[in-house]
C-alpha cells in the first residue's frame, strides 16, 4: 500500500486563489473547459468550508431530519449550500445545479453542479473531523471536474476527466494491495434501519476476509482515500449522487476502478473502489457477502 500523502494547507492548492466574489466576476460564463471549471469549484468548495468551520457553534444545532430519525441536517448545510449555489449562479448562471439540500434546480447549458455542502454531517455534530464540501460538475450526465475539500485538514483532492487526480496540487494514486486479506476497507451505512440491518450483515461477512474495516463517515473522503492510498477499497450501498460525483472522479482519475458489481456501473445499488487487480478479487467475496442483493 502507497504511504499516506501529506496534508498540507488548502492555500497551497494550485486552484485555490482569491474569493470567489472576486475573481467569478472576471471570468467568462462561456468558459468551459474542466480545468477552469475545476478551479472555480476549488474555490467556491474552499470558501464553503471557511465558513463551516468559522461558524460552527460549540454545540451544533440539528436544524431538521430528512429520510430518517438519523439523517439530519444542520443549520450550516443549509447555510454552505446556500453559499455555495449563490456562486455558483453568480459565475455560471445558465448551469443546472443538484445540491443534496436545495434539490434540483434545470439550466439552459448541459453543465450540472452535484454539491454536498457537508459530507459528514454526523461528524459535523459532534465535532469529528472528518467531513467534507463536495463539488462536482458534470457535462452532459458525465462528471469531469471535482473537489473534495477537507476544512479540518486543510486539504482539497481535485480531479479533472483524463488528467489524474491531485491532493494539495501532487498527483496522487491508488495503493497497490490486490490481496484481499491485506486490505483496510471502508464502508458506510445508510439512514434507513432496514438498509442497515442488510448492510451490517454483509460487512459481518466480509470483516473476517480483510485486513479490517472503517467507517470513517464521509462517503467523498473514503473514496479520497482509496485514491491517495489511506484506503485499500471502499464500498457502499445507498449512496446518493452528490456523495459520489466528486470523489468518484477522483478515485477514478487515481486509478480506481469505480464500478458496481457484475459489470454494474457505480450508483445508488452499490459504489465500490478500488485499484483494478483488488476490485476483481473482492468482487466475489462482495457478491458472496450479499453486497449486490
Ligand atoms: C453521508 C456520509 C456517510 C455515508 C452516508 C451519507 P451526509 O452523507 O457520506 O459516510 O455513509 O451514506 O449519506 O448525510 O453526511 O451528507
Ligand atoms: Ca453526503
Ligand atoms: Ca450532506
Amino acid at each position: 500500500m502507497n504511504a499516506p500523502a501529506s496534508s498540507s494547507p488548502a492555500s497551497s492548492s494550485p486552484a485555490s486563489s482569491s474569493p470567489a466574489s472576486r475573481s467569478s466576476a472576471s471570468r467568462s460564463s462561456a468558459s468551459r473547459s474542466p480545468a477552469e471549471l475545476l478551479a472555480l469549484a476549488v474555490e467556491i468548495a474552499e470558501e464553503a468550508g471557511r465558513l463551516i468551520m468559522r461558524e460552527r457553534p460549540r454545540r451544533v444545532e440539528v436544524a431538521a431530519t430528512k429520510s430518517s430519525p438519523t439523517d439530519i441536517v444542520t443549520i450550516m448545510d443549509t447555510a454552505a449550500e446556500r453559499l455555495i449555489r449563490s456562486r455558483i449562479r453568480a459565475a455560471r448562471g445558465e448551469d443546472g445545479i443538484l445540491g443534496e439540500e436545495g434539490g434540483q434546480s434545470p439550466g439552459e447549458s448541459d453543465t450540472v453542479w452535484v454539491i454536498d455542502p457537508i459530507d459528514g454531517t454526523v461528524n459535523y455534530l459532534y465535532g469529528i473531523p472528518a467531513f467534507a464540501v463536495s463539488i462536482g460538475v458534470q457535462v452532459g450526465g458525465v462528471p469531469v471536474a471535482g473537489v473534495v475539500h477537507d476544512p479540518s485538514r486543510g486539504e482539497s483532492f481535485t480531479a479533472v476527466r483524463g488528467g489524474g487526480a491531485h491532493l494539495a496540487g501532487h498527483p496522487i494514486e491508488v495503493g497497490q494491495e490486490t490481496d484481499p486479506n491485506q486490505a483496510l476497507v471502508g464502508t458506510g451505512f445508510a439512514y434507513d434501519a432496514e438498509t442497515r440491518r442488510q448492510q451490517a450483515a454483509a460487512v459481518a461477512e466480509l470483516l473476517p476476509q480483510v485486513r479490517d474495516i472503517r467507517r470513517i463517515g464521509s462517503a467523498a473522503l473514503d473514496l479520497c482515500s482509496v485514491a491517495c492510498g489511506r484506503l485499500d477499497a471502499f464500498l457502499e450501498r445507498g449512496l446518493n449522487p452528490w456523495d459520489l460525483c466528486a470523489g468518484g472522479l477522483v478515485a477514478a482519475e487515481a486509478g480506481a476502478q469505480v464500478a458496481g458489481l457484475r459489470g454494474k456501473p457505480a450508483g445508488e445499488r452499490l459504489v465500490v473502489a478500488a485499484n483494478p487487480g483488488l476490485f476483481s478479487a473482492l468482487h466475489d467475496m462482495l457478491v458472496t457477502a450479499g453486497f449486490d442483493d
